[in-house]
């Protein structure tokens, strides 16, 4: 399985940090952000990854990570997002060439996780797999709508709900076959002129190829002020290992 990390965007949420240097590279406790979605990959055992920005800052990139090797990556890859808020299926569909044939773990440059998704990577065969946490805020993400005759089943995801039909968010965090490039291309932009992954989950379901996990452990995406702070202070906590 390859790896793909989305590392895209203008990082608005977080002026004027972000005019300093790309939103993932700011730190979390004592390491840029983009290394806890890298090493979420290579616990799991995925160690072929492209990281796909784009922004203003976008050199900073190799002057941190290099080819890799201090994370354990095998091989790292780049490539540039042209519209740098284009929606991260936009960004995804830039690794085509870099997955081939091969099934592939997605996950956001801004998630941050202590879980272990070895067994799922393992596992994974085709369609499409997401990782459900629940929360108090899920006006803030994608939101799994479950099948009321059957809680097992996703009948639809909304993206940032305003009425949420859950307390279920989806989170960064995607295993797709490499059907997802062509479901890509079916999606049109939303209203925030982005192409969601959300829709692009939504084509799975309608498929009936979509499976999920509840994700265990801790998570958070580290976008805004209040969630980099949380982010924070729960690696502080874990590194010093008071958690
Ligand atoms: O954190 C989980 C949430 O992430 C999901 O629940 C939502 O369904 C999903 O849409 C996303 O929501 P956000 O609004 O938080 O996404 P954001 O625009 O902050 O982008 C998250 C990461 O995706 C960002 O850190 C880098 C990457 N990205 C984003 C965009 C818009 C790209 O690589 N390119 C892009 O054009």
């Amino acid at each position: 399985m390859k790896g793909i990390v989305l590392a895209g965007g203008l990082g608005t949420r977080l002026y004027p940090l972000t005019h300093v240097t790309n939103k993932h590279l700011l730190p979390v406790y004592d390491k840029p952000m983009i290394f806890y979605p890298i090493q979420t990959l290579v616990n799991a055992g995925i160690k072929d990854i492209l990281i796909i920005t784009s922004g203003p800052h976008v050199g900073h990139y190799l002057g941190v990570l290099k080819n890799g090797k201090e994370l354990g990556v095998a091989h790292l890859e780049y490539a540039y997002q042209e519209k740098p808020d284009g929606g991260i299926a936009d960004a995804l569909s830039l690794a085509r060439d870099f997955a081939k044939n091969d099934t592939m773990a997605v996950i956001l440059g801004d998630n941050t996780t202590d879980a272990d998704i070895t067994q799922d990577v393992m596992s994974f065969t085709k369609g499409a797999k997401l990782f459900l946490k629940e929360v108090h805020d899920p006006t803030r993400y994608g939101v799994a709508e479950f099948d009321p005759q059957d809680n097992s089943q996703i009948i639809g995801i909304e993206e940032k709900p305003k009425n949420p039909k859950s307390n279920y968010a989806v989170t960064g965090l995607y295993l797709y076959d490499k059907t997802v490039f062509d479901r890509i291309k079916t999606i049109k932009p939303s209203e925030r002129g982005q192409l969601e992954i959300t829709d692009v989950n939504n084509e799975y379901i309608k498929s009936k190829e979509l499976a999920w996990a509840e994700l265990k452990g801790f998570w958070s995406d580290a976008g805004t002020f209040k969630s980099l702070f949380n982010a924070n202070q729960f690696w502080a906590l874990k590194e010093e290992g008071k958690i």
